[in-house]
């Protein structure tokens, strides 16, 4: 039996499939390479070139392979372009589900485990912050995160369909081998773009807003590794496969790092001066998010393993070394 890895060529997907491979497990891909690179799927992994909005391709792969569980990051995941173009989320992120969890329940394939975001919460009521916090997304993106959720559970009800929705935080890192890591297109995400300087690709980098109710002035995030996250998928899926029942998680590392913090931080592991502009705020952005994981460290067993931020950001800048162009050339 195989696990359907649904965005496997993404950059959490990518990462969790070599865990999968490396952990033994028969692994299939599925992506429709709208934002994913072919590159990014490991050799071991069969790959099919899917969208799950068309229902006729996944029950066909249903049909096909012989598939245990889901993990499920196919998703559009950019909060900017989410309020520009929210019919686009509803689209790809809500329809796409919609027909995906439709196809489960018609093959008998009962187990999913979600890509789910801190962006349900919105602005937080309290840090750390707990599941059972108040969920009220600020944009689409987290909005269209929050009702697959509630779709999950009211078809859990209906159809004994059992899930695990990870409410990730801030996603960075790159593979240990730097083999694969973090690739957008177009790239939105601090640490990336903090890395184009050092790269040679843009002059310096701009600090969205100096004046939030923070230690330093600007956000705090809670940055977590990449490689963390992709455990955390296999355990959820195992859980579910050892009769877990349905439930949400928070995936983070509990500390939070400001804008500058992370910039210097690039500038000590680069020896990069990294010239930073401060600029106006970006709508939306909350001033603070971290996460408690102690839920999912105490249900799931789940122990990050990249705790400091060097050690985490060394990774990142091993990949942006070896891959200055992302998956460019490698892609075509
Ligand atoms: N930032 C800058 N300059 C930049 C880019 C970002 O100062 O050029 C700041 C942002 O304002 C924010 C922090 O750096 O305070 C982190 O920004 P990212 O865009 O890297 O990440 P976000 O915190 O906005 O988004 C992340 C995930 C989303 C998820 C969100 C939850 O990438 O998928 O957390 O709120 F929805």
């Amino acid at each position: 039996m195989a696990v359907l890895v649904l965005g496997g060529a993404g950059y959490i997907g990518s990462h969790t499939v070599y865990e999968l491979i490396d952990a033994g497990r028969d692994v299939v891909v599925a992506d429709n390479l709208m934002t994913g690179f072919r590159a990014a799927v490991h050799p071991k992994a069969r790959f099919y070139q899917v969208d799950i909005r068309n229902r006729g391709e996944i029950d066909a792969l249903f049909e096909k392979e012989s598939i245990e569980g889901v993990i499920h990051f196919a998703a559009s995941s950019q909060v900017g372009e989410s309020m520009t173009d929210p019919l686009k989320y509803y689209d790809n992120n809500l329809s796409g589900t919609l027909v995906l969890l439709q196809s489960m329940v018609a093959h008998g394939v009962d187990k999913i485990v979600f890509s789910s975001s801190a962006a349900t919460y919105g602005e937080p009521e309290q840090i750390p912050i707990l599941e059972s916090d108040r969920t009220q997304p600020t944009n689409c993106y987290g909005e269209t995160k929050l009702a697959v959720e509630r779709m999950m559970s009211w078809t859990s009800e209906a159809h004994g369909l059992r899930y695990v929705a990870l409410r990730y935080f801030n996603a960075c890192g790159a593979h240990p081998t730097a083999a694969i890591g973090e690739a957008h297109e177009p790239e939105t995400h601090l640490i990336p773009l903090i890395f184009q300087v050092p790269a040679g690709r843009r002059g310096k980098v701009y600090i969205f807003g100096d004046d939030y109710p923070t230690r330093d002035g600007t956000c705090v995030r809670d940055y977590i590794h990449v490689t963390d996250l992709a455990q955390a998928h296999i355990l959820a899926l195992d859980y579910l496969m050892g009769g877990g029942r349905s439930d949400v998680f928070n995936l983070g590392n509990g500390v939070g790092f400001t804008v500058k913090e992370v910039i210097e931080t690039v500038r000590t592991v680069t020896g990069c001066p990294i010239p930073a502009e401060i600029a106006p705020r970006r709508g939306g952005d909350p001033a603070q998010l971290v996460a408690s994981s102690e839920k999912a460290r105490r249900v799931l067993g789940w122990k990050p393993q990249y705790a400091d931020m060097k050690a985490i950001i060394a990774t990142a800048w091993e990949w942006h070394k070896s891959h200055p162009d992302g998956f460019g050339a490698q892609n075509q």
